[in-house]
């Protein structure tokens, strides 16, 4: 899928986490990437994270997945909608949604959700902490925004969903099969079928907040602290009262937390992992059989492109001008030399073809097979 008519350098300083934008059909030719039934299927299988949410005259109601197979048959004419998360890791046509999107970082990437809804079927207004593109797949659904939200706007108090309790409708647009309306942070939003057969796909991106940043980076210092790192003090000298914490004693005190948590370098190794951890870490991709780095070789050097896992994440960071580090799904590769390019072509496409006249040195068919053996790529993904 590709656009047609799209400026992302325009979208990036107009309305990136800035304001809403409605896109009409930007699509060079929009073709819906699922159908109805396939994503209720997805929605009965157990490894999928799915929820059913139906609607009474002024509530809502939210059930978790996996559905029974059943339940779609038990639904009456009140509204329903499906939600299905992370789509786009078990349908490759829907993971190919994200590709016009890769203007924006790999790491702030998260999942390609996918609703359908009966008429008049929506979640409700609410407003979620991350920047979505809802791409109308099938079918019309109204959409309205509102104003900027934060974790101080009343909600209703409902258990699983964070309705809003007011909703001022600041503007409003019937969406058409394959446009597209973007929605930063925070902005209220509602989305309601018009007419059966309303599927949208959600682009949804993620920010770690600083409460999650802080948290995560210091769980990962203090798993390798030990108890003989303490505070000393051989200098000590008499103080006139000894109830006084000395400004001495608290710089100390101080420096001992923020030299460790100031570390750039380490940091940026942890967050490179931390980001790259997949969204379902439990999910085993690894292949039936382990692959030898011979015949890795020899099904590439065949003219075998091999892929991307779409559930799999893949950044790098410049270490220094002659050391890149690669991080593959929670892991890192410490790449030199000819490596780097390599980890470079790995990052910004979703497949790697050799030519058969291109030699690849035996350490990168060697990591080539490492993250074939760890199910982070393959040559055949579904
Ligand atoms: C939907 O697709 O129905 C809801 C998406 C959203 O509002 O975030
Ligand atoms: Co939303």
């Amino acid at each position: 899928m590709q656009f047609d008519n799209f400026n992302s350098a325009t979208f990036l300083r107009d309305h990136w986490q800035k304001k809403p934008l409605l896109i009409r059909n930007p699509w060079k030719k929009w073709h819906n990437p699922l159908s109805p039934d396939e994503l209720a299927g997805l929605a009965c299988e157990d490894a999928v994270e799915s929820r059913l949410i139906t609607q009474t005259s002024d509530d809502w109601n939210a059930e978790h997945g996996p559905l029974p197979e059943t339940r779609f048959g038990e639904l009456d004419k009140s509204p329903w909608t499906l939600l299905v998360q992370a789509v786009d890791q078990h349908v490759a046509d829907v993971a190919a949604l994200i590709e016009p999107f890769r203007f924006i970082p790999n790491w702030r990437i998260d999942d390609v959700m996918v609703s359908y809804a009966s008429d008049a079927g929506g979640v409700g207004p609410h407003f979620d902490h991350y920047d979505v593109f809802l791409i109308q797949g099938l079918g019309q659904r109204r959409w309205q925004v509102g104003g900027m939200c934060n974790d101080q706007t009343p909600l209703r108090s409902h258990d699983d969903l964070l309705l809003l309790a007011d909703f001022d409708v600041v503007d409003e647009w019937v969406l058409d099969p394959g446009d597209m309306l973007y929605i930063p942070p925070g902005i209220a939003h509602n989305g309601v079928a018009v007419g059966k057969d309303c599927m949208t796909y959600s682009i949804g991106f993620r920010s770690p907040s600083r409460k999650e940043l802080i948290g995560n980076w210091c769980d990962n210092l203090l798993s390798e602290m030990t108890d003989d790192d303490r505070y000393r003090d051989a200098d000590l000298a008499a103080q006139p009262n000894p109830g006084e914490i000395s400004a001495n004693a608290i710089d100390r005190l101080h420096t001992m937390v923020t030299e460790k948590l100031s570390n750039r370098d380490e940091f940026a190794r942890w967050f490179g992992q931390f980001s790259s951890t997949p969204r379902y870490p439990e999910t085993d991709w690894r292949p039936e059989e382990p692959i030898e780095i011979g015949h890795l070789r020899e099904v590439l050097t065949a003219g075998n492109p091999l892929l991307r896992n779409p559930a799999s994440r893949f950044s790098f960071i410049r270490e220094s001008d002659d050391t890149l580090l690669l991080f593959v799904d929670g892991e890192y590769f410490s790449c030199r030399d000819e490596m780097i390019p390599l980890a470079e072509r790995l990052c910004a496409q979703n497949q790697i073809a050799v030519d058969h006249d291109r030699k690849l040195s035996d350490a990168a068919v060697s990591l080539l097979t490492e993250l074939y053996n760890r199910g982070s790529l393959s040559f055949d993904w579904g």
